[in-house]
């Protein structure tokens, strides 16, 4: 089988804005934190879908710190993009902001990182396109996810 041809980070990097509503929001009118776990996992799923090309499922997530939180009427932005491949596994990382589309203030909510599989059509775990490391920026970021992914098999 001829491998896979790496496939740069741009053509999978996933925006997502969501508007707070009152249906998204804990009785002090702050978003729930499950809401935002939520739309983590969404963004991180259809940018890992779109680097693979396959359905993908949620094998891991780290730990989530709630830097500050975001009110109803405000607006909550994610960006995901793929940091590392591995042989049928990605780690997509997912940065979320608050903002006030009145105030124009942006203030950053949480940063988290996601592991996804690819599965196949018998939903058997499938080999991704590796990424493409262009700069030493991407280097770096591959090594820090493999030692990361260690960590993350030991809890296994
Ligand atoms: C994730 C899952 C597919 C792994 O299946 P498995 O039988 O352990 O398969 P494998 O051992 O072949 O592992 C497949 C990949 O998952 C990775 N993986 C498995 N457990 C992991 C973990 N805890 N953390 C990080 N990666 C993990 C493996 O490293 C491997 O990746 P690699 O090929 O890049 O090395 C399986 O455990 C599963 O289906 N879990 C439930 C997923 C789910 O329901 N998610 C929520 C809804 S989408």
């Amino acid at each position: 089988m001829s491998p896979l041809a790496p496939r740069p980070r741009a053509t999978s990097f996933t925006r997502m804005v969501e508007y707070v509503l009152p249906q998204h929001a804990n009785i002090g009118s702050t978003v729930f934190g499950g809401q935002i776990m939520a739309w983590v996992d969404l963004c991180a799923a259809i940018c890992a879908q779109r680097h693979s090309g396959h359905p993908c499922v949620t094998a891991f997530v780290d730990d989530l710190l709630f830097k500050r939180p975001v009110r109803v009427g405000q607006v909550v932005r994610l960006q995901a993009q793929v940091v590392a491949t591995f042989r049928t596994s990605m780690e997509i990382e997912v940065d979320v902001t608050g903002e006030d589309t009145v105030t124009g203030e942006v203030w950053p909510t949480v940063e988290a990182r996601v592991v996804f599989v690819a599965m196949d059509e018998s939903r058997k775990p499938t080999p991704v396109p590796p990424l493409l490391l262009e700069t030493d920026a991407d280097r770096a970021g591959q090594a820090a996810a493999e030692q990361r992914r260690q960590a993350r098999l030991a809890k296994r």
